[in-house]
């Protein structure tokens, strides 16, 4: 009788339909050749697996890995050198992502960032929730500084919409809460995924015809006008103004409309390499981060799969982009905030204001037991450090290793918040480099005291160091990653 798979866990079809005794007498190559006919990676890119390392050109997920601005556009940017598509999964306009190339600079909301590469594609997955708005102000945006995205900039037709009921609610709201307040963008990103799970949302292919727009629109307005009415001392928003400018929209928008899952499948089969974008960061996904001083989808690695279309088997790499200290917008808990003279320090060197709300960034030292928990919940496989340079002039630089929490020693940031409330960092405290980064253009020409820090970075993670970046500049990296270095030609 067969023995069953769940007994033998760990073997390959091959073994499995031929049993122990076949494994030991298959010759290697047979292994390897047949592993390349049934995985579909290994035939897409002309290599079976087990050579991953030697050519394998893997697509890669960027993600924060603190609480949002750690600098992922940069690193996007970079990765899109060694990419084909850069695709947006999450958020919406809540998100602030700069771009510096050569004079110019971009602050993306919404079109992924890799759209400074005149050649490569951008897709917006149907994760984000768009504003229709806002997107276009950003092609136009675009096009005044000599970039044409149409032709490859791509959006989801089951994307939901931002409408005006949302970011009217989402400002409301927040007023209403007086000191409970989030301290949210005002961009409606709260009451729109609100209504996506709510089944009450519009999705971008709706705004192409009246027929499924008008229903949609009308049943919202329902809701959302008696609640701004009664509860929030809020004009009604009139249905039919709604109707009439969202499908004037739509047709602004209707040449950059697909199906993002369909097309991103053939782009995968074709050998097309990827790099998913995210935005935000993992302290702030709804359900990993300090809930509920969090954006209201899910910011981490896996999510990348769910919010662009794609099986998590297209899914590599995962970059997890880190800030050399740390910084969070809006309120919430942030144990190794540093409301003193440093504090301010950093935000000066760093320029540590908000890229989308221009509000100033709190800022604190590196902080463990965050980035850890950001390893663990992403399946971090690289560390993009960013904005190492900031700390350039520093004497000395603390780094929170773990923290302490009712007489036990705490690895990772806990759930409850209260608990975070009741955590006391426990620092080490390292000498500074004091000089210039900034010009460094590999590992070796950094400073030693640089080179310690960021190991200590790596080993309290337990990730390793992909790319380090000295500026925003894209020529201000320092490549690690062996893949990385390879794909660009280094
Ligand atoms: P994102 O939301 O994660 O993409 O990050 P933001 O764009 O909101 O904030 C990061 C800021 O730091 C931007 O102004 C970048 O231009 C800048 N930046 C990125 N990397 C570096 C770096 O290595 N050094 C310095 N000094 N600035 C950087
Ligand atoms: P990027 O992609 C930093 C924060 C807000 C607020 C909370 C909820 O540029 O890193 P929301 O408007 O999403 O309902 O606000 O999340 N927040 C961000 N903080 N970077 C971001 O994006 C953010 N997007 C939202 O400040 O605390
Ligand atoms: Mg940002």
């Amino acid at each position: 009788m067969p023995r069953s798979r769940a007994a033998r866990p760990n073997l390959t079809p091959l073994f499995y339909l031929l049993g122990e005794k076949g494994r030991r007498e298959i010759p290697r190559v047979a292994i390897s050749r047949f592993k390349q006919a049934i995985d579909p990676r290994a035939a897409r890119q002309g290599f079976a697996p087990g050579h991953k390392n030697e050519g394998y050109m893997a697509n890669r997920v960027v993600i924060g890995s603190q609480w949002g601005d750690e600098g992922k556009a940069k690193v996007v940017d970079f990765l899109t050198l060694d990419a084909d598509i850069i695709v947006r999964f999450q958020g919406g306009a809540n998100a602030g992502h700069t771009v510096e190339v050569g004079d110019q600079k971009f602050v993306f909301h919404l079109i992924p960032s890799g759209i400074m590469h005149q050649d490569k594609i951008c897709v917006i997955g149907n994760g984000v929730v768009l504003d229709p708005i806002q997107t276009l102000a950003e092609i136009a945006d675009l096009h005044t500084k000599g970039i044409n995205p149409e032709g490859r900039l791509f959006i989801a037709n089951n994307a939901h919409v931002v409408l005006p009921y949302h970011s009217t609610l989402d400002k409301a709201k927040e007023k209403k809460a007086g000191k409970a307040a989030i301290g949210t963008t005002g961009r409606g990103i709260g009451p729109c995924y609100s209504d996506k799970v709510n089944r009450i949302g519009v999705r971008v292919g709706d705004l192409m015809d009246e027929r499924e727009l008008r229903p949609r629109v009308e049943a919202m307005a329902k809701v959302h006008n008696e609640e701004f009415t009664v509860m929030y001392d809020v004009p009604a928003i009139d249905p039919e103004v709604v109707i009439k400018d969202y499908l004037e929209l739509g047709q602004k928008i209707k040449p950059f409309v697909t199906d993002v899952s369909e097309m991103l499948y053939k782009a995968v089969k074709a050998g097309k390499r990827l790099v998913f974008e995210g935005a935000q960061g993992t302290i702030l996904d709804v359900d990993q981060g300090t809930y509920p001083f969090v954006t209201s989808s899910n910011t981490v690695a896996g999510y990348a799969s769910c919010g662009a279309g794609v099986g998590p088997t297209a899914l590599d790499e995962v970059w997890g982009v880190v800030k050399a200290y740390t910084t969070r917008v809006g309120n919430g808990p942030f144990p190794t905030e540093l409301l003193d003279e440093t504090g301010d320090t950093l935000r000066k060197i760093g320029n540590e204001y908000g890229a989308t709300t221009g509000r100033n960034r709190r800022c604190g030292w590196f902080d463990a037991p965050v980035v850890r928990k950001a390893a663990v919940v992403n399946g971090l496989t690289h560390l993009a450090i960013t904005k190492l340079d900031v700390l350039d002039t520093f004497d000395t630089v603390k780094i929170c290793t773990h923290y302490e929490c009712d007489g036990e020693k705490l690895d990772f940031i806990p759930n409850q918040l209260s608990k975070v409330g009741r955590c006391t960092p426990v620092y080490e405290e390292m000498p500074g480099w004091k000089c210039d980064t900034t010009k460094c253009r590999s590992y070796d020409e950094l400073p030693e005291n640089a080179k310690k820090y960021l190991q200590k970075m790596a080993e309290l993670v337990d990730v390793k160091i992909g790319m380090i970046s000295i500026g925003a500049k894209r020529d201000q990296s320092i490549v690690i990653d062996k893949g990385l270095a390879k794909g660009l030609g280094l």
